[in-house]
């Protein structure tokens, strides 16, 4: 109350005193959309498909009204490698006039958009499929196709100018399209002088180009369009994307292809450690969305945003979105709750260089409940579909389905009947003291059960002290949760073991043992 006297009094004075001050203020901000689309892909020809999802973009974009500064759309849900386009790396003018661009690979789509881009005054980032003429020397150098493809984002400043381009540098099984020879750092600035900068779906779980942007050139708006599968108990994509903001301390945008089916949905505008300003997920459905999501973004992602914080549900709707598992579980050093009234704990787990406390207090709202849950500390390497590897430390507390290790990271789709066995967590504090290294990334990986969102700034306490060889870093729950899924430190210790030709052998020889000598220790 007394708050909002001081701020009405404090409005008051500077409407009657400083008018310049109140433009300030409102110029704190831009608005912006990120939209989860549900791309046609399915029933016609190539050419029948790129039109539908035209037609789906353009809707979406007339349903702004033209409010938003900067609109977002979603990784591969546009063209395809038979209609591909070319893009150009910046024109001076707007990519609407027929002359401009003087290259007529450029399809009359990306024409298209740009004029949209104009006609609703916005910037806006669109991600293609690219056609590029090879550069041919040598017959070596040259492919039988004659030209190369890129996963590649566009951004159009508000006239429809061709202002910035990327070329996706970490692949995801996605055979056909290359690399270029190094990776590209995309960065523009608009007129409400934010730089941003931007890339696409997997590179968000590198260091290159990402943390690049972030740490080597001080970016603090980020922009990622995705087609992201989500994982449990650590990785969905909506919780993935709010960790990451919170970690690196950056609004970001996220906007997500949605295909539930297929394991994939999750958008989100995120502001730092404020938390979500906009998300959505879908879980319930096996059909995906078209949805425009739009939020008032501050320039600074540290400064308070005044506006109500965004919960998730509290109805729990069944999972229906497919979702991948941690492959890794069996190996972590893990330790189950016992399902008794009014228990507590306080425990110490470790796993080779990483040690976490946790202080437990919890109690079961019925004899049976939806989940077990465990308590777990994991240092390892991992592989994604491709060859393509982190090394993760973790520690956390995260659900299970049944009682076995392998089952956490599961969601409990067939005890329906079982919903609303809760467990309520009314103190859950994780100190972990993890090993410093230059690059890594150590980030807040929560969620809830009820919609597979992440927690918020309300519910979460995050603190972080740098000693001369651990990062200490002290999470807490803020109030009771009753539908907790995971609550977690994630590091990301990029490429720990697998850069350069010594860590690659290390990797390879590490993924190889590592295996027989845990199944050799833990052989029951
Ligand atoms: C755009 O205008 C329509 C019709 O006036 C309205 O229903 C809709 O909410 C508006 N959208 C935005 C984003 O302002
Ligand atoms: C692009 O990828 C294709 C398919 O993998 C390959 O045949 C071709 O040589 C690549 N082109 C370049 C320039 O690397
Ligand atoms: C633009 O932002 C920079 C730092 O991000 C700041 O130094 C500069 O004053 C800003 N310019 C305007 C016109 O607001």
């Amino acid at each position: 109350m007394a708050a909002f006297l001081r701020r009405g009094f404090l409005w008051l004075l500077s409407v009657t005193l400083l008018l310049a001050d109140v433009d300030s203020t409102e110029n704190t901000f831009y608005t912006a959309g990120v939209v989860e689309y549900r791309p046609t892909i399915m029933g016609s020809s190539s050419d029948q498909l790129l039109e539908a999802n035209l037609a789906g973009y353009l809707e979406i974009m007339a349903s702004g009204n033209g409010t938003t500064d900067i609109i977002v759309f979603p990784e591969a849900t546009l063209n395809s490698v038979v209609t591909l386009t070319a893009v150009p790396e910046w024109t001076k003018e707007s990519l609407c006039e027929e002359q401009v661009g003087d290259d007529p690979e450029i399809a009359p789509f990306l024409r298209s958009l740009a004029c949209a881009a104009r006609e609703y005054s916005t910037y806006l980032v669109v991600n293609v499929k690219e056609r590029v003429p090879e550069q041919c020397t040598s017959d070596e150098t040259c492919s039988s196709r004659g030209y190369s493809i890129h996963n590649t984002n566009v951004v159009f400043d508000r006239q429809g100018a061709v202002i910035s381009r990327y070329r996706k540098w970490n692949l995801y099984l996605e055979p056909s399209t290359n690399r270029t020879e190094s990776p590209e750092m995309a960065t523009f600035t608009t007129d409400f002088n934010v730089t941003f900068g931007h890339f696409i779906c997997f590179d968000m779980l590198f260091y290159t180009p990402a943390q690049d942007l972030v740490e080597q050139l001080g970016i603090r708006h980020v922009i990622v369009t995705k087609m992201f599968n989500s994982e449990l108990p650590f990785l969905t994509a909506s919780q993935f994307q709010q960790g990451w903001a919170w970690a690196n301390r950056v609004n970001l945008l996220a906007s997500g292809g949605s295909l539930p089916q297929g394991g994939i949905s999750g958008s989100g505008i995120y502001a730092g450690q404020q938390g979500a300003l906009a998300r959505l997920m879908i879980t319930d459905a096996l059909e995906g969305e078209r949805k425009l999501l739009l939020a008032r973004v501050p320039l600074n992602p540290e400064e308070p945003i005044a506006t109500d914080e965004i919960l998730e549900p509290e109805r729990t709707t069944p999972v229906k979105l497919k979702l991948l598992q941690q492959p890794e579980l069996s190996n972590f050093a893990t330790w189950e709750l016992p399902m008794v009234r009014g228990s507590s704990v306080d425990k110490r787990i470790c796993q080779e260089d990483l040690c976490c406390q946790f202080r437990v207090t919890w109690t079961p709202m019925e004899a049976q409940q939806e989940y077990n849950y465990r308590l777990g500390v994991w240092v390892g390497q991992r592989r994604y579909e491709e060859e393509q590897y982190s090394a993760i430390r973790l520690c956390g507390l995260f659900a299970c389905r049944g009682s076995t290790v392998e089952s956490c990271g599961l969601v409990s789709e067939e005890q329906e009947h079982l919903q609303g066995h809760r467990v309520v967590f009314t103190q859950l504090e994780i100190l972990g003291e993890f090993v410093r290294r230059p690059r890594r990334l150590l980030m807040p990986s929560t969620l809830s059960s009820s919609s597979l969102y992440a927690l918020q700034p309300s519910q979460l306490a995050w603190s972080m002290e740098e000693l001369d060889s651990v990062t200490r870093i002290k999470m807490e729950l803020r109030q009771p949760h009753s539908q907790l899924m995971t609550f977690a430190i994630y590091g990301n210790y990029f490429d720990e073991y697998a850069s350069g030709g010594a860590g690659r052998l290390g990797a390879l020889l590490f993924l190889l043992i590592t295996p027989l000598i845990m199944s050799y220790l833990f052989r029951e």
